[in-house]
């Protein structure tokens, strides 16, 4: 008596389940086996560690080094700011003459380094006002050149005036020489491996009296 009663019902439930939730739900699959672990004989190990070594050996041997930028001197022979307004425009004109002797280095003993639009430009108050080409194209390895760079003229740039003031009664300019150029390294194995140029920016922050030479200032070299 009670075994149809049972049945009904449960045909009843089924027919519910199937009309609101579509198709019923098939068995779950089984979980996937473990894989079988392959147990790794000294020899193996031996040989993965002799691989990792002669890897890192080789990274050692032919990583690059970082090009390192520096100002060997600096002298700021004119610095000034004219505030008058012209019938041009209203923004003051900075004249400027600067010289500095921009030393670069290439620490690397296997990689030679080329250089393209290489160019050292000054900032004063976040504003360049001048800029001029370094002569360095190409640097074989460990090798040091110094280049000059002269920055003369005048350009309009958006100066704070008060600001100049200041530092011109204190006698000391916050001057940046931005160092910035295309560097492609080629790595001087038995066939030469070319790099892809990469943008390169080295950030010297000098403290200049006017015409008093400046001593040497380590630059920060991003992307070198
Ligand atoms: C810039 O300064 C140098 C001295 O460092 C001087 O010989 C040269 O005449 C100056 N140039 C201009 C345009 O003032
Ligand atoms: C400053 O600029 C104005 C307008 O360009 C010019 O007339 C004046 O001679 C300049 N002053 C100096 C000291 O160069």
């Amino acid at each position: 008596m009670n075994h149809p009663q049972e049945g009904v019902v449960y045909g009843y439930s089924e027919l519910t389940y199937v009309s609101t939730a579509g198709p019923p739900p098939y068995p779950p699959p089984p979980p996937p086996l473990p894989p079988p672990r392959r147990r790794l004989s000294p020899f193996r190990i031996l040989i993965r560690a002799f691989i990792g070594a002669l890897s890192l050996l080789i990274w050692l041997i032919y990583r690059p080094r970082t090009i390192r930028v520096a100002v060997a001197t600096a002298i700021l022979a004119g610095f000034d700011l004219n505030t008058t307004a012209s019938s041009f425009s209203f923004t003051p004109v900075l004249s400027y003459n600067l010289t500095a002797v921009v030393e670069i280095w290439n620490p690397n003993r296997r990689v030679s380094v080329y250089y393209d639009r290489l160019q050292a430009s000054g900032i004063y108050q976040g504003e360049r006002f001048g800029w001029a080409p370094l002569p360095v194209s190409f640097q074989g390895t460990r090798r040091a050149d110094a280049a000059p760079a002269v920055l003369v003229g005048r350009s309009p740039a958006y100066v704070n005036a008060d600001a100049f003031g200041e530092d011109s009664r204190v006698g000391v300019f916050p001057v940046e020489l931005c160092v910035e150029g295309v560097v492609t390294r080629e790595v001087q194995v038995r066939r030469a491996d070319h790099h892809q140029g990469e943008h390169a920016d080295g950030k010297c922050l000098l403290a200049l009296k006017l015409m008093v030479a400046s001593g040497w200032v380590d630059c920060t070299v991003i992307d070198f």
